[in-house]
């Protein structure tokens, strides 16, 4: 079984402050590294380190050959991620001494992803694969249709959040995950609680306080708590979170363990500094003691 993710792959330009810097001021960084990232590819990183098998939809540019490298060492299948003209995806993060973050990006290449490719690619999964996408590419609705005509599972993780992008998709969608603010925010702007959007799984990640899952079919609100952890770095753990949730499904694993084996990979996350390269392989999920 195979996740096909429509994702973002972004450089991210990671900068280490004191805190955020605030409107008009100049701040000094203490530290500066570069790493893989994109909510995309950091979801396809995290499906691959928890074993599952992953083919990435994207594209890069010409500065992008490194990112493509980095995701095949991971073990992420890139045959269908495009090279376009023009930058790559790029994120500037500043984290702060908690851990915090702020993230400006410029989508470069995400948002010039050829349809017809995408497309093209899509009519090589097989019944009972899996299906991911994010918002920060193009393509979202008409990719998951597709892959729901063709009998895949499809989920959809509502970041960075847009009321309109969660309304185009989710006639589309078996799973979306989203945070409780996300979730505030989208039973505002449709008018409708999470429990009643039609769709059949709902994820409402909590940060340390681990996650609810909702049953449409029975309304059922079931619970999972999260490990505590030193926060060190939360830029990509709700990407962790959803890449091993699919991982686990797709793997065979019930939803109540594959939620339980997501929180635990994104509570490491939360203790490494860093996106893709920080996140945890099954073995070391399995081994850690909170
Ligand atoms: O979710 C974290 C990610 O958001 C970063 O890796 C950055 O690239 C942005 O896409
Ligand atoms: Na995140």
């Amino acid at each position: 079984m195979t996740i096909w993710n429509l994702g973002s792959i972004n450089a991210d330009h990671v900068y280490a402050v004191p805190h955020i810097p605030t409107p008009g001021e100049t701040l000094a960084a203490t530290g500066l590294s570069r790493g893989l990232g994109g909510k995309g590819a950091n979801m396809s990183v995290a499906a691959a380190r928890a074993g599952a098998r992953v083919a990435h939809l994207g594209a890069v540019g010409e500065d992008g050959g490194w990112m493509v490298e980095r995701l095949e060492a991971y073990g992420v299948d890139c045959a269908h991620v495009q090279r376009r003209g023009g930058p790559s995806g790029h994120a500037i993060i500043t984290v702060d001494a908690k851990g915090e973050n702020a993230i400006t990006l410029w989508p470069g290449a995400n948002r010039d992803i050829e349809p017809e490719a995408v497309k093209q690619a899509l009519q090589g999964a097989a019944p009972g694969d899996l299906f991911v996408t994010q918002n920060e590419t193009a393509l979202q609705p008409e990719a998951a249709a597709q892959a729901r005509a063709k009998g895949l599972t499809v989920a959809y993780a509502a970041a960075p959040f847009d009321a309109e992008a969660v309304r185009a998709v989710r006639p589309h969608l078996d799973l979306l995950v989203l945070n409780e603010i996300e979730a505030r925010q989208l039973e505002q702007a449709l008018n409708s609680s999470i429990e009643s959007l039609g769709i059949a799984h709902v994820v409402v990640t909590l940060g340390a306080r681990g996650c609810d899952w909702i049953e449409a079919g029975s309304g059922t609100r079931h619970h999972v708590d999260a490990p505590r952890v030193e926060a060190v770095d939360t830029t990509g753990a709700g990407d962790t979170f959803t890449g091993y949730l699919l991982a686990g499904l797709s793997q065979g694993l019930a939803m109540e363990a594959a939620l339980n084996r997501a929180t635990r990979a994104a509570a490491l996350k939360v203790g490494r500094p860093g996106a893709a390269d920080a996140i945890p392989t099954a073995e070391e999920v399995e081994r850690a003691v909170f």
